[in-house]
């Protein structure tokens, strides 16, 4: 399989949406070199927003060779040296121009003897062609020497109508099938990310042609159960406080589900029976915390809450576990999940009674639901009737049967 985020890379820098000042700036630089007082041009922001590909379009439009490197897995200046350091000086008659590209430079290691920033801050010197480097995040400490000697190009986060457009096309060449409101949902859940939302679209279309409403639905259930585990994560695996507290900050379920969680997991992770006892203690506490404070209101105590069900079973442990521990929703969840179900179909019929009695939601929910629920297991005709009558879904009329 050919991954669409590769099959349609920008060929023109025409084709990079939403990046127009950026892709100027990189143009001019490039054009200019011999002229430029710095020596690199850094190209930063978030991933998938349309660094790298911006280099390589602009080497193609100028003819330029691009020798490409990649910096995440170059750590030290020997390295840097060998890799980069012989391409920067030759420059023969009749070679074409050259862009030297180190992409990826967050994981480069700071200065010292050591150090590849060093080392590359020093060959920039010498480069007689221009080098681009890219990184999501230029801001860090051991950067700042490297940050003053280059020419600071900002990529940013892409709008949703940007992705949108962008997936619109990819849509078109491979004739997927697709509502647009579906497709502007799918660019919008993708934070800014064109590369995670192309990858999306691939995934949840490749055996159908088709995007639906259904497929998006599912893939936004399964981030959401990404994010929960992280959040597991982070509380069972660590013993830094601060790297615990946080771990619920961006979860989307509630407290009461939170504790679920912790409750069906914990003894997954936490093998060692004292470790255990203290975790339970700590969740105990935050059960009946947080009873009192649904009882009394007193919602300024529910960040305690949050610190015994963090950092508190954080610090549950002696030390780490090691090794992957599979993480599971709980049952109670799935059961409190059809609960929701179950009370969802209760409303919906309720409201098409009161729609043709002409009463309100709650009153055909306390008076005429439980009576014609009643009689709907009683009578087939009734039943009969009111399933034509309701327009009742299966579903709706096997709730009605029970
Ligand atoms: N601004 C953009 N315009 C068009 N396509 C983009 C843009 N940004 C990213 N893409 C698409 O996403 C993929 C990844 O982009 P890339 O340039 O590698 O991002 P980055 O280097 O910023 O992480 C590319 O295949 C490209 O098709
Ligand atoms: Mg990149």
């Amino acid at each position: 399989m050919h991954p669409y985020a590769k099959k349609f890379l920008p060929e023109k820098s025409s084709d990079i949406i939403g990046q127009d000042m950026a892709v100027n700036e990189l143009k001019d630089y490039i054009s200019n070199y011999k002229s430029q007082k710095k020596k690199a041009a850094l190209l930063f922001g978030p991933t998938g927003t349309g660094k790298t590909s911006s280099v390589h379009s602009i080497a193609n439009e100028m003819g330029l060779e691009i020798l490409e490197v990649n910096a995440s897995d170059t750590r030290n200046a020997e390295e840097i040296n060998q890799r980069i350091g012989a391409a920067m000086g030759q420059q023969s008659l009749f070679s074409k121009g050259k862009i030297i590209l180190l992409d990826e430079i967050d994981g480069l290691s700071g200065t010292g003897d050591r150090g590849g920033i060093q080392a590359l801050i020093s060959l920039l010197e010498k480069s007689a062609f221009p080098v681009v480097l890219t990184a999501t995040n230029p801001w860090d400490n051991k950067f700042s020497k490297l940050r003053s000697k280059s020419e600071m190009i900002a990529f940013n986060p892409l709008e949703a109508d940007d992705v949108f457009s962008i997936l619109k096309k990819i849509c078109a060449a491979e004739k997927i099938k697709h509502d647009d409101s579906v497709l502007k949902g799918l660019a919008r859940r993708s934070g800014g990310d064109a590369r995670a939302s192309i990858n999306d679209l691939q995934m949840l279309t490749m055996l159908s042609g088709e995007l639906t409403k259904e497929s998006l639905e599912e893939l936004s259930e399964r981030n959401r159960e990404e994010t929960i585990l992280s959040a597991l994560t982070r509380i069972l695996k660590t013993t830094d406080p601060k790297v615990a507290l946080a771990a619920f900050d961006n979860v989307r379920e509630n407290l009461d589900e939170q504790l679920l969680w912790l409750d069906e997991n914990i003894p997954r992770e936490y093998t060692n029976p004292e470790d255990l006892a203290r975790a339970y203690e700590k969740l105990s506490r935050a059960d009946v915390f947080n009873r009192r404070i649904r009882r009394w209101q007193h919602w300024r105590f529910l960040v305690y809450i949050n610190e015994l069900i963090t950092a508190g079973i954080a610090l549950s442990k002696d030390e780490k576990y090691r090794g992957f521990t599979e993480y599971k929703p709980t049952g109670r969840i799935l059961k409190l999940w059809w609960a929701k179900q179950k009370s969802m179909k209760k409303k919906a019929i309720a409201e098409k009674i009161a729609e043709r009695t002409h009463t309100s939601v709650k009153d055909a929910l306390k008076s005429s639901l439980p009576y014609m629920q009643h009689t709907f297991r009683k009578s087939k005709q009734f039943r009969e009737e009111l399933t034509k009558e309701l327009e009742l879904s299966r579903e709706e009329a096997e709730w009605m049967g029970k």
